[in-house]
């Protein structure tokens, strides 16, 4: 039997915990062995929950225990995150993650740390929820030489412009809605900002260069500065509006930006409506394909860290290989990106 530890109880850590029990006859079969969740870390209590009995709330009772072979670390944000996924990997812990904003900070140092420790660090549900991204970037494509990634990574964003394109609403009026309806956060800057998807397609960049992308250096714009007005325009044209990331690398050189863009109709994205996510990847001998789905929500973004769980446990003591240099690529400036 694997141990195994859930590093925060919200929306999908609660989500890790329903999948490893609803789907344990396919999950156990694909692990090779039985998984057991052994531990959930959160600050709060859970009274009536079913699995009250293993809330703790000090996070050395996991990392002491031996028996712990993986982690899914569901926090989200920098601290304490950072400390302790790196603690867990220095023991041979391996840890699969959700976090963005974790992976696209410190991947490089963390996978490192993992694989001197021959343990694995996992963030399949980082970018695109649900939607298998990493790992075909990591271990599918690995004939290819990637030359040009393009997605919506932000479901919230995409919710909002998909309604204002529907409904001809204004922005702010379809962002209050989406609140009252918990698709948006309350402090939604990281979605509408363009900041979340930025972290995103840091890491896709950094995975079709095997460098480091740092996100700081991503050109991000939002859509809080879009208008029923600029739909009218669009539409008139035969387009829509989506939030895009994209990263390409031409002569050497690598671009990469978030922007709303007006697509045509006989772009593949057009079709890429409310939370959905997709992700069209560019290579040298394949061509496009595409990736596509649920981008957010409890069970989708739960599926894919379970997903790491079960590659961590068929891989106990052994590395999984990331090419994710820490080496540093220039972004070069998007003006020239745009021509
Ligand atoms: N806030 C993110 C989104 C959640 O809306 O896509 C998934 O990363």
């Amino acid at each position: 039997m694997i141990q195994v530890a859930v590093l925060g109880y919200g929306t999908v850590g609660s989500g890790v915990v329903e999948v490893i029990e609803k789907n344990k006859a396919e999950i156990n079969k694909k692990s090779g062995e039985e998984l057991n969740v052994k531990y959930i870390l959160d600050l709060r209590d859970f009274p009536g929950d079913p699995y009250e009995d293993k809330v703790v709330h000090d996070v050395n009772m996991i990392l002491d225990d031996p028996e712990v072979k993986i982690i899914c670390e569901t926090m989200g944000g920098l601290k304490p995150a950072y400390d302790f996924t790196k603690k867990a990997l220095s023991l041979g812990k391996s840890v699969c993650t959700s976090n963005k904003e974790l992976v696209a900070a410190h991947g490089p140092e963390l996978i490192r740390v993992a694989h001197e420790n021959k343990c694995n660090y996992l963030f399949e549900a980082s970018v695109g929820g649900g939607i298998p991204i990493i790992r075909p970037l990591n271990y599918s494509l690995t004939a290819e030489k990637i030359d040009a990634i393009t997605g919506i990574l932000n479901g919230t964003t995409n919710y909002i412009l998909t309604k204002m394109d529907r409904e001809g609403a204004d922005f702010e009026a379809v962002l209050k809605e989406a609140q009252e309806k918990g698709y948006a956060e309350r402090n939604p800057e990281a979605d509408v900002e363009g900041y979340d998807a930025c972290r995103k397609i840091a890491i896709l960049s950094s995975l079709m260069c095997c460098k480091n992308v740092k996100y700081e250096e991503i050109y991000t714009e939002g859509i809080t500065k879009i208008t029923a007005t600029d739909f009218v325009y669009a539409r008139a044209m035969g387009r829509t509006i989506k939030l895009l990331a994209q990263s390409k690398e031409v002569d050497g050189k690598l671009f990469a930006m978030v922007a709303p863009f007006m697509i045509s109709r006989d772009n593949p994205l057009y079709m890429v409506n409310d939370v959905f996510n997709a992700v069209c990847v560019h290579g040298n001998m394949l061509g496009d394909s595409m990736y596509y789905g649920k981008g957010a929500g409890k069970l989708p973004t739960a599926s894919a860290v379970v997903s790491d769980v079960v590659d961590c446990a068929r891989h106990i003591g052994k590395v999984i290989m990331c090419f994710w240099d820490d080496e540093d690529v220039k972004v070069s400036d998007v003006s020239e990106a745009r021509r």
